[in-house]
């Protein structure tokens, strides 16, 4: 179906039932409706009153707790250690609440004149965390079989059923829901994406965390009815008079060898009720819940594709424990301009984001259709310009058909598919459609996600969720391998939409920019006081 097509056929008075009937018109609809432009940014809230934000973290009272090891256990695994197979760590509530810990975690709290906030293992835009997590468990040693809510503020789970009709094997799942108005609150219509964004980093940092355990994350192909029933969301009446959780994903985290099937559907006894987060919310999006509707399907595929490989490069020297690297994982809030990022650390870098150059795209079962177009600032020995890493063999003929005429498509690297499009300094650029945030420009380099896009929505609107959270899952990896090797990395979620697709000389929706993400030397703010995780 042409999109274009599909959008011009859909009237703005169309009602709810047309609109579900036309799941793709609809999905391109909010796309364009929230892309920030030049002369306006998307729909959002007026002056926000921040004493009365959500509340970061929901709890489930009036059920049992099971407090789990603060300590995560000791992985002397180095981060140039990192992509060897080792052997699993027995499943037990130790090595799970590690897992936690080093994923979805508290991992710091801040504070500055008398505030004081938490942040976690992974980044959230605005810091607002809209991804819930929850566990079964089946045969982990040290814990009951059932359904908890892992409560990141005091590291806990919270127990919500049991009695579910499970295997004969052992089994680890984990699954994943977004509170959209966690992000709504504070960015309008543009939230729905963030979320998919934030669950993209958090599907990355899950899969780092079982790397250093040896057990390997798989996402179960399971549409969203599954998954609301496997996690009591769809259980109306638990959710009255609170905010409602979007049924995200499953995963299933298996040790090697072992094939873990789907987890219980149907649970014997529930127990718990759900926090309300915003007593009062201000605002009402009502874009968000359809769009969500229009995007509800099952998890990617495992359908066969052709990838380029990362080549094993040289490892990072002086390298640290992996743990210590998620653990002081930060976002950069400024960077300093000067230092120039040495050429071995930035095709490091690049390899990790590229299938099978870290431990997250053996999770992803699909082809790579997101594709860092890179805005290179201060790397040494890289001429200053707009470069790209196309990460399939397909995209390459495809990008250089669909990006401007005149760029040089200049081979830039001996082993990595990198290329030069156009030489140039870009800083004022970058930071123009980086929504004028000087991190854009002060950064080492920035990428621009770009992501095969008409194509993917057209078979299936879930794509659209798919394809953000395969670039969170890059700006992840890029994150985490900068901080491995003393850089610091930093999401941008806002920025000009249509500038960015100007400057690439894109005229219509084949591909379009999901993402940024800046990579430099952090200048840390000495106002601010780092406290520890838990007390
Ligand atoms: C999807 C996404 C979008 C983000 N967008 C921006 C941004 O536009 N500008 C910015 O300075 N930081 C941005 N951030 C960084 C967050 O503000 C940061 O992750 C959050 O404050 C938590 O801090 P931490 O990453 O150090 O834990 C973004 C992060 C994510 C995951």
């Amino acid at each position: 179906m042409n999109a274009n097509a599909a959008v011009a056929g859909m009237d703005s008075s169309d009602g709810p039932a047309v609109r579900a009937a036309n799941p793709l018109a609809l999905t391109l609809a909010y796309h364009e409706r929230s892309k920030h432009r030049l002369d306006r940014y998307a729909a959002g809230p007026g002056p926000l009153d921040w004493d009365a934000q959500p509340d970061p973290f929901r709890c489930w009272n009036w059920t049992q707790y099971i407090n789990l090891p603060r300590q995560p256990v000791e992985l002397p695994v180095l981060w140039s250690e990192l992509n060897a197979e080792r052997p699993a760590a027995p499943l037990t509530l130790a090595n799970l609440a590690t897992l936690l810990r080093l994923a979805v975690a508290v991992t710091a709290w801040k504070s500055y004149e008398g505030a004081k906030w938490p942040l976690r293992a992974h980044p959230s835009s605005g810091n607002l965390h809209p991804t819930e997590t929850y566990v079964i468990a089946h045969w982990v040693d040290g814990l009951a079989d059932g359904l908890y809510h892992y409560q990141a503020r005091h590291h806990c789970l919270e127990w919500r059923a049991g009695e579910g009709v499970l295997s004969e094997q052992p089994g680890l799942w984990l699954g994943f829901s977004s509170i959209h108005w966690r992000e709504a609150w504070k960015y309008g219509e543009r939230a729905f994406r963030y979320c998919q964004l934030d669950l993209g980093h958090v599907l990355a940092a899950v899969s780092y965390a079982a790397a250093l355990l040896g057990w390997r994350p798989r996402l179960l192909a399971c549409g969203p009815a599954q998954v609301a029933a496997t996690l009591g969301l769809d259980r109306t009446e638990d959710f009255a008079g609170v905010e409602a959780e979007e049924p995200d994903v499953l995963l299933a985290i298996e040790l090697p060898g072992t094939a873990t099937g789907a987890p219980p559907q149907a649970w014997g006894e529930w127990s718990g009720a759900p926090s309300l987060l915003d007593p009062r919310p201000m605002y009402h999006w009502p874009v968000i819940d359809e769009v969500a509707e229009a995007t509800r399907g099952a998890a990617p595929d495992l359908s066969g594709f052709a990838q380029v490989s990362a080549p094993a490069l040289a490892p990072e020297p002086n390298s640290i424990p992996v743990a210590s690297v998620i653990l002081k994982r930060r976002s950069a809030q400024a960077f300093d301009g000067n230092s120039v990022m040495p050429h071995a650390v930035f095709r490091r870098l690049l390899a990790a984001l590229l299938p099978g150059g870290a431990p997250i795209w053996s999770l992803w079962p699909k082809s790579a259709r997101v594709h860092p177009v890179i805005l290179v600032h201060r790397v040494e020995g890289l001429a200053n310009g707009l470069y790209i890493l196309p990460r399939s063999d397909a995209a390459v003929p495809a990008l250089r058909q669909a990006l401007r005429a005149n760029f040089e498509w200049q081979p830039a690297d001996p082993e990595l598919p990198l290329f030069r499009l156009v030489a140039a300094r870009c800083g004022k650029t970058a930071r123009t459609v980086s929504c004028h945030q000087d991190i854009a420009a002060q950064s080492a380099f920035t990428c621009m996600m770009l992501a095969e896009f008409e194509g993917p929505l057209a078979e299936d609107a879930v794509a659209y969720r798919h394809l953000h959270w395969e670039a969170g899952m890059l700006g992840h990896a890029a994150t985490l391998a900068a901080e491995a090797a003393g850089w610091r990395g930093t999401g941008i979620g806002c920025f000009f939409d249509d500038a960015d697709h100007e400057l690439l000389g894109l005229a219509d929706r084949r591909y379009q920019v999901i993402y940024h993400y800046a990579i430099g030397m952090a200048v840390d703010d000495p106002r601010l006081t780092t406290l520890p995780a838990y007390d």
